[in-house]
């Protein structure tokens, strides 16, 4: 497993120009994020060794290299679920990659679905926590003592200063940025409504199919951690209405504009 994650690493690096900052991973219908990007290079998920290829639509399985404000950036234009058949351990070998080629941030978008009442579609929402009910965790195995612990502590997975960095941005450009727990599950059915009921009743306020197990190897990693997702429907328990991928990706598609513009100005204003 490391010398796989070694061999792709160094395949990459030989086709990057410098050593990346940041790491992305962009969503369904999220694409705007990396065209805030100057691009420098692209290399398809196929052609990196040990890469699992991306089969979904929506998620193009690109990783697109280039800069904003001069940062270095390294970004998964489309990413592995674990409905598509992979584990956990397999949708986030791309983190690991990112980890050994030096990034130091990891900045997560995804579309997820409103369990709040208070959000509606088109929304974003500033990750403060997460529940994994993915079923799995993709640290199970050996432990890579080259990234970090066996039990990594999990009480600030998402990085409080970057969350109060991110608000501080989203209000000097006037976007609405909701805050929250996000719940992972794997999918792909969408959620009946009594399963709604029960991740509102757990304390999620957006609830989706990606995302969770990342941040875990993110962590892990010792990266630090920002992840918004767009609101794309509003899940109600009583008034559940149907949702379908179209919708999904022509909300997120809408709301990707304010979320390019949200991280462009974070990144400008990172501390190295
Ligand atoms: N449920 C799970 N995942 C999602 C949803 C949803 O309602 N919307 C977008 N991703």
């Amino acid at each position: 497993m490391y010398q796989d994650i070694t061999e792709a690493a160094a395949f990459i690096r030989q086709r990057i120009t410098r050593e990346p900052l940041i790491g992305m991973i962009t969503g369904t219908g999220l694409a705007d994020v990396t065209h805030a990007m100057e691009v420098d290079g692209s290399i398809p998920y196929e052609q990196i060794p040990h890469f699992p290829e991306s089969t979904v639509a929506g998620h193009a399985g690109i990783l697109v290299s280039g800069t904003i404000a001069g940062k270095p950036i390294l970004a998964m234009q489309g990413r592995l679920h674990i409905y598509e058949g992979y584990t956990a351990t397999e949708i986030t070998f791309p983190v690991r990659v990112m980890a050994t080629l030096g990034v130091k941030y990891l900045f997560v978008c995804s579309a997820a679905g409103g369990l709040n009442p208070e959000f509606a579609p088109g929304e974003l929402m500033l990750l403060t926590d997460h529940i994994n009910l993915t079923g799995g965790n993709p640290l199970i195995g050996r432990n890579l003592e080259e990234f970090g612990p066996r039990f990594p502590d999990m009480t600030s997975a998402y990085d409080k200063d970057l969350i109060a960095f991110a608000k501080q941005k989203a209000i000097e450009e006037g976007i609405n940025l909701n805050q929250g727990v996000y719940v992972g599950i794997t999918g792909p059915s969408l959620e009946t409504p009594a399963e709604t009921r029960f991740l509102r009743t757990i304390g999620a306020d957006a609830v989706g199919m990606s995302t969770v197990n990342e941040v875990i190897v993110a962590v892990h990693s010792g990266l630090k951690v920002l992840a918004i997702v767009a609101i794309t429907n509003i899940n109600i328990p009583d008034r559940m209405a149907g949702t379908s991928i179209e919708q999904v990706i022509a909300t997120a598609r809408n709301a990707s504009p304010s979320l390019a513009r949200l991280l462009t100005r974070i990144i400008e204003d990172l501390e190295r």
